[in-house]
């Protein structure tokens, strides 16, 4: 039994053949009773393997419903027949091993809980004694007792659409999620919210994996969800070499009582855990100048922004795409990481200065696995980039992508981030990937069925995160991928901030940080406010509803400040100073959703140390006051005692936890006045 500060979770041996099962899992004490995964024991036209709650079961013993595992010896049937070889117990973690002794095959399952959360990671290891082909490596199963059809949550989209947060009602059959694109990608989060039904109780899963992944769930018959989960390899299968382990990456699985609200929450705690010391650096107010000069980007009209930006507060001035040589557009300069010289005419030291001359952090943008045909590495190396012999290889915005998993690609990046972070004194970094692998070969590196291309690129990522972090452990790190296509436990652990999404639109921008809030902490949340209408969604919003709505995560700015009035930059500054008093509750409190983008008052409210910040957002709908009678819009707050009083610091006004919690906090909104942001001190 593996137990987690609210939770537990038992497997047993089964009494029904050589696989371990699920007994129980959820509050502490669940396990005191009968298992609810308990069945039958009858079967017709299928095997006691297929109906069990197995954690884990090959292909072979689980022939029909679902393996998890499926291997073979090159050119043999496939099939795995394993028995148990015994279990290993420590300090919140378990291994359970198993053996196929005609295969050589052991395979151990895995699983550790992560102290001060509520979260068990599973994986397993794969070690074999002669050459196997792995067409199916699963991190683990997950079975969930339901009493009739699993509702599932998903977090699903495309660019500039990401992680809108969608649900269905699974009776019975399949569903499936996934990415081919060599990382999580746009269209789905590697992340799964499962309930019975319309019951509160939450269960989650979510894949530390940046490369290619599914998570499969099979309602099966005799009431209970299995959901499958792990990485996809890119040619069908993966060579497992005699005397090697494969590690798979690691489920994160977690519970709350308390809906997907709780959920969240327990997945809040533990992206805290993932950021470790790094947590208590403060997020600085950033001002990115992309959507006001796009590739245009020169010293003087830089330094122009620059200036506006620390005068309403920013801290921190990052210079996107566009500064190095070549990069006029998108069709050419990727690869080539050298300021462009005309745009700097003093130099790029010399502008980094002024930058900081003026009180501001500098930051720079970069995209290390891209390269542009049209530069010179691509003429020095063009073998570094992914190709199949005798086959065009095909643009994606006008882009190539490295094959990262070479050590000579990963030490040209590492050499080129190094220099650039030694030459110039860069303190955040915004590393962007706008390309997925598509013609995805390694000439001349053997047969293409023996090579793991997807997990090398990976590994070439994460070596170069890694090695930012521990030779420039200063540097702040944003993750990017042509918005939130690359976003995983394996990429928070190792950068600072993400970027959900390009789409900075406020009302779009408010569905996608619903969606990625269920999945992921405020304070890796990077969220810009940019102008109106925005290039994505004309509906209009306030300047103050893009400023309480970037609040909700690590405050930027993104607009073109040249054409802002004083009345803007005056109220910009405003909320700038109100976000550096509310910073560390919004990012190392409680943070709770309040209703959802659908109602006409949405919310989050964050608690830490007798304070509570709620940043509200009018969607629109009025309900005709005050020309009609009408009475405000209110959002019930969560987890305060009812018995304590709260006392909102601009009004003065003071409510009792009861009043809070049972109507809520009331906001009369008209056409002009769509956002607030409240704090609350307990008295
Ligand atoms: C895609 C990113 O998501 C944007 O923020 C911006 O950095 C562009 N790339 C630059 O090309």
């Amino acid at each position: 039994m593996l137990r987690t500060e609210n939770t537990s979770y038992t497997v047993r041996l089964s009494p029904d053949g050589p696989w371990a099962e699920l007994d129980a899992w959820g509050p502490l004490g669940v396990e005191e009773g009968p298992s609810a995964l308990d069945w039958s024991r009858r079967t017709h036209f299928i095997t006691p393997a297929d109906a069990a709650p197995a954690e884990y079961l090959p292909y072979g013993l689980r022939p029909f419903t679902g393996a998890d595992f499926v291997a073979a010896r090159p050119g043999e049937e496939r099939g795995v027949w394993w028995e148990f070889d015994g279990a290993e117990e420590g300090e919140g973690a378990l291994r359970l091993a198993f053996t196929d002794d005609v295969l050589g095959l052991r395979t151990v399952l895995c699983y550790e809980t992560v102290p001060g959360t509520d979260v068990i990671l599973r994986w397993t290891e794969h070690t074999g004694r002669e050459e196997l082909r792995l067409e199916r490596f699963d991190s683990a199963a997950v079975n969930i007792p339901v009493t009739g059809a699993a509702r599932l949550t998903y977090l699903t989209g495309q660019w500039s659409q990401e992680f809108q947060r969608t649900q269905l009602d699974l009776p019975r059959g399949t569903f499936g999620i996934g990415s081919l694109q060599g990382v999580p990608g746009h269209a789905y989060a590697p992340w799964l919210a499962v309930q019975d039904g319309d019951a509160e109780a939450a269960y989650g899963i979510a894949l530390e994996w940046p490369g290619n992944w599914h998570i499969t769930a099979e309602a099966e018959p005799g009431r209970s969800l299995r959901v499958r989960a792990g990485r996809v390899p890119h040619e069908g299968a993966v060579v497992l070499v005699p005397g090697d382990t494969l590690t798979t990456p690691r489920l994160a699985c977690a519970f709350s009582p308390d809906g997907l609200d709780g959920l969240s929450r327990v997945w809040h705690r533990y992206e805290r855990h993932l950021a470790g010391d790094r947590l208590r650096r403060p997020r600085k107010v950033l001002y990115n100048s992309w959507e006001a000069t796009g590739f245009d980007v020169d010293a003087a009209g830089q330094l122009e922004l620059a200036k506006s930006a620390a005068d309403i507060g920013a801290e921190l001035f990052v210079v996107d795409d566009g500064w190095f040589t070549g990069r006029a557009d998108d069709t050419a300069g990727l690869g080539d990481w050298y300021p462009d010289p005309t745009a700097f005419p003093q130099g790029f030291g010399q502008f980094v200065e002024d930058i900081r001359g003026l009180g501001l952090d500098f930051g720079l943008w970069v995209e290390p696995e891209a390269v542009s045909p049209a530069s010179r590495l691509y003429a020095e190396h063009p073998d570094w980039v992914y190709r199949i012999d005798g086959r065009p290889t095909r643009l994606v915005r006008n882009q190539l992508l490295l094959d990262l998993g070479r050590t000579d690609v990963q030490d040209f990046v590492i050499g080129t981030l190094d220099r650039l972070l030694t030459a110039y004194a860069v303190s955040y970094l915004k590393w962007d990937m706008n390309r997925p692998p598509t013609e995805r070969g390694r000439p001349g590196a053997g047969p293409a069925d023996r090579l793991d291309l997807d997990a090398e690129h990976v590994a070439g990522y994460l070596r170069v995160l890694d090695h930012l972090r521990t030779a420039h452990p200063d540097v702040t790190v944003e993750g990017c991928a042509g918005g939130g296509g690359r976003i995983d436990h394996a990429t928070l652990a190792r950068t600072d901030v993400v970027w959900p999404s390009d789409n900075t639109a406020p009302l779009d921008r408010l569905s996608v940080q619903f969606g990625f809030l269920h999945a992921h902490a405020p304070h890796v949340m990077s969220s810009w406010v940019t102008d109106a209408p925005g290039i994505f969604d004309p509906r209009p919003r306030s300047l103050a509803f893009r400023f309480v709505n970037a609040i909700c995560g690590v405050l930027g700015v993104g607009a073109d400040l040249r054409a802002w009035t004083p009345e803007k930059r005056a109220e910009a500054t405003t909320w700038i100073a109100r976000y550096k008093e509310v910073r560390d509750v919004v990012h190392h409190g409680e943070a709770r959703l309040l209703g959802t983008p659908e109602d006409s008052t949405c919310g989050v409210q964050y608690d830490a140390g007798g304070r509570t910040v709620v940043a509200a957002l009018s969607t629109g709908r009025l309900d005709g006051a005050p020309l009609l009678p009408g009475r405000p819009d209110r959002l019930r707050l969560r987890g305060l005692d009812p018995a304590a009083r709260y006392r909102d610091t601009a009004t003065g006004t003071s409510y009792g936890g009861a009043h809070l919690l049972h109507h809520g906090l009331p906001f009369v909104w008209s056409a002009d006045h769509d956002a607030d942001l409240v704090v609350l001190i307990r008295a």
